[in-house]
């Protein structure tokens, strides 16, 4: 992707390689943590956020180099929220993305200070992209919607809500609560960076959030699901989890046939949305499609 020829349709694959190039050398005193870093990153995983941001940044005729460094810092701290999901304290898992859970490879001091050095790369990673968009405000923008969607009011806000009441019982309206923040948060941040670095306006960057706000919600209830029914050599995370820690689901709420159902209605929803946006969104809309009928 070193020119416009090469703004085609994106894949797995291709952030794969755009997300490998901005990951640290493994060098220096604190070598380790370059290293479970870049295990934590590489070991996988459907980069269905940088995809999403990609993708809408097409849509919007976005073609300036600025959206790699995001691409990269979006799965960053998308990883960071995995790792840190999974350590003892949180979740208290073991196998993530197909390989031992970054805490139980490194330690859980290491497994701590891998999620933190994610989360601060992140945004070193996306300030790497200041030279290579014109429109500076566009640039503070996106970097703006990456903070604040990642923080206390976003994706670590909803953490808070879902590890404070584990195990304990949750109203509706907090477990809603807690899936716009953990998962709705990131994924809404992905399509409004892609929006914010080609220009779109408030206007449709707002639209943009109701649709990956719907399409974030379908994403969890569809994760819950995969928790219960689930093949775990498929979705390379143990089956189980959110039983495990007695946890309150859509699932566990409404049964897995009500939660099937929500997931296609929200991305029924959330397709509608995208007819709206008025601009080619045939990719996008061929994504959420997959997004429902997904096994891991
Ligand atoms: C898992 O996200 C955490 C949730 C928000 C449900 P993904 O299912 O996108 O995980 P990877 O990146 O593919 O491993
Ligand atoms: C995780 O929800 C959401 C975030 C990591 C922000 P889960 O705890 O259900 O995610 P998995 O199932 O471990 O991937
Ligand atoms: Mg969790
Ligand atoms: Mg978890
Ligand atoms: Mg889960």
């Amino acid at each position: 992707m070193t020119g416009e020829s090469e703004f085609t349709v994106g894949s797995p694959e291709l952030m794969d390689r755009i997300i490998k190039e901005y990951l640290p050398e493994e060098k220096g005193f604190q070598k380790i943590i370059f290293e479970a870093m870049n295990y934590s990153v590489c070991a996988g995983g459907k980069r269905i956020r940088p995809l999403l941001m990609y993708e809408t940044y097409r849509a919007f005729c976005g073609r300036e180099e600025v959206i790699r460094p995001f691409l990269a810092a979006m799965e960053m701290i998308h990883t960071y929220s995995l790792v840190h999901d999974d350590l003892p304290c949180m979740d208290n898992d073991l196998y993530r993305r197909g390989l031992p859970t970054t805490w139980s490879k490194f330690g859980e001091d290491m497994g701590v200070l891998a999620g933190d050095s994610l989360l601060g790369y992140a945004f070193e990673t996306a300030l790497k992209g200041y030279s290579s968009i014109n429109d500076k405000d566009a640039f503070f923008k996106a970097l703006k919607i990456l903070a604040e969607k990642s923080g206390c009011y976003g994706m670590l806000g909803g953490q808070v809500v879902d590890v404070g009441l584990t195990g304990k019982s949750m109203t509706k309206e907090q477990m809603f609560f807690v899936y716009e923040l953990k998962t709705s948060a990131l994924i809404e941040c992905s399509m409004m960076i892609g929006g914010a670095l080609a220009g779109a306006d408030d206007k449709r960057i707002t639209a943009l959030e109701s649709i990956a706000s719907k399409v974030g919600l379908a994403f969890q209830i569809k994760d819950d699901i995969l928790d219960v029914t689930g093949d775990e050599a498929v979705i390379g995370k143990p089956v189980g989890s959110d039983q495990k820690n007695n946890k309150t689901t859509y699932v566990t709420v409404y049964g897995l046939e009500a939660a099937e159902k929500k997931v296609t209605e929200l991305m029924d929803e959330a397709s509608e949305g995208l007819f709206e946006l008025g601009c080619d969104t045939s990719v996008l809309k061929s994504i959420f499609d997959s997004l429902v009928y997904r096994n891991h």
